[in-house]
C-alpha cells in the first residue's frame, strides 16, 4: 500500500474513533430531568422518585447499619467502596468522560440509572418523540434493568425480587390524556 494512503487511513480511523467516543451520551444528573419532570402536567415523576428509597441509596451507605454490613467485607467506608457503590449510585462503572459536571453520585439511584445517560435526549424536541429519544440513548427499562442491582450477590439486605410488586412501589406514570372535548 502506498505509504501516504496508509497514513491517511490511520489518521481517519483515529479521528472517527475519537469522535465516536466524544459523542457518547453523558450522565447529566437527575436535576436536569427535574426541570420538566417535576411539572404536574408531565406526571411529576421527580416527587415520586424523591420519596422512593432510590433517592436515599447513597446516603443510606453512611448509616451504622451499612457500616456494620461493610465491616464483614473489610470495607471501612461504604460510600467510598466499589463493593457498595456498584448498586447504590447512578452510572457506576461509566468512564469519567461519560459524566457531565452537573452529575453527582450523591443523588443515589437517579433517573438515568434506569433510563440511561441523558445528555442527548433531554431536549424538548427529542423528548417529545419517543423514537428519537430512544435513538439518543433513552432506555425504557424492564425487569432486566432492575436485576443489574436487585440480585443477592454482595447485597446483605437482599429481598426476593418480584418485578410486579417492586415496580408498583416506584411507579411514576404520566397523567392519562385528558378526555377528548365534545
Ligand atoms: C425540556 C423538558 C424535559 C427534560 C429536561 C427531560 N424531559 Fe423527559 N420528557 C419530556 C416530555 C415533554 C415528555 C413527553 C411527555 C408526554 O408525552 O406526556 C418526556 C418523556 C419522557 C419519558 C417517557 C418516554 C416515552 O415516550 O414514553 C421518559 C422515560 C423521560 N422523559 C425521562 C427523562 C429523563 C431521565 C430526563 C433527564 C435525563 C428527562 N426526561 C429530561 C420533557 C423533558
Ligand atoms: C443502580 C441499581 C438499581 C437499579 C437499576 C434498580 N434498583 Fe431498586 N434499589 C436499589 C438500591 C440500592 C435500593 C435500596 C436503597 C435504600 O434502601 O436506601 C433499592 C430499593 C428498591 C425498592 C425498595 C425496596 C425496599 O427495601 O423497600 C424498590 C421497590 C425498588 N428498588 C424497585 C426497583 C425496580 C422496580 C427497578 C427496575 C425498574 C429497580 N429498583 C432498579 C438499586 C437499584
Ligand atoms: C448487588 C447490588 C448491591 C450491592 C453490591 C450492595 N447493595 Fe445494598 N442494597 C441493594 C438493594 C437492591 C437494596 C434494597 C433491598 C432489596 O430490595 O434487595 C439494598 C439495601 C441496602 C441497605 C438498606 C437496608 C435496609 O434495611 O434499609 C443498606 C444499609 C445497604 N444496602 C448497604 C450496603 C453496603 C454497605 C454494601 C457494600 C458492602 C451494599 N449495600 C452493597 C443492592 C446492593
Ligand atoms: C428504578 C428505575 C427507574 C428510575 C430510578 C426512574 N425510572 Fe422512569 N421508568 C422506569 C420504568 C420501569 C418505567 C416503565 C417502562 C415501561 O412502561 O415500559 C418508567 C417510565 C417512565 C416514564 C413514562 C411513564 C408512562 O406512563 O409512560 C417517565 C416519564 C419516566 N419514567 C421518567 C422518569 C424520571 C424523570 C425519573 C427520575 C426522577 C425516573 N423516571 C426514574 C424505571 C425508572
Amino acid at each position: 500500500m502506498n505509504r501516504s494512503i496508509f497514513v491517511i487511513i490511520v489518521a481517519l480511523t483515529i479521528f472517527v474513533a475519537f469522535n465516536l467516543a466524544y459523542a457518547a451520551p453523558k450522565y447529566v444528573g437527575g436535576d436536569k430531568c427535574k426541570a420538566c419532570h417535576k411539572l404536574e402536567k408531565y406526571g411529576n415523576q421527580q416527587e415520586i422518585w424523591e420519596k422512593s428509597k432510590h433517592a436515599q441509596a447513597f446516603t443510606v451507605l453512611a448509616t451504622e447499619k451499612a457500616k456494620e454490613a461493610a465491616k464483614k467485607l473489610g470495607v471501612d467506608d461504604p460510600q467510598k467502596s466499589d463493593k457498595c457503590l456498584k448498586c447504590h449510585v447512578t452510572g457506576f462503572g461509566a468512564a469519567a468522560e461519560a459524566k457531565d459536571v452537573t452529575f453527582k453520585m450523591e443523588e443515589g439511584v437517579g433517573c438515568e440509572a434506569c433510563h440511561g445517560p441523558g445528555s442527548d435526549y433531554k431536549t424538548m424536541a427529542i423528548m417529545k418523540d419517543m423514537k428519537q429519544a430512544m435513538a439518543a440513548g433513552l432506555i425504557m427499562p424492564d425487569e432486566k434493568t432492575c436485576k443489574k442491582c436487585h440480585t443477592p450477590e454482595g447485597n446483605d439486605f437482599y429481598k426476593e425480587f418480584n418485578y410486579k410488586a417492586f415496580f408498583a412501589q416506584i411507579a411514576h406514570p404520566r397523567p392519562a390524556p385528558a378526555p377528548a372535548q365534545k
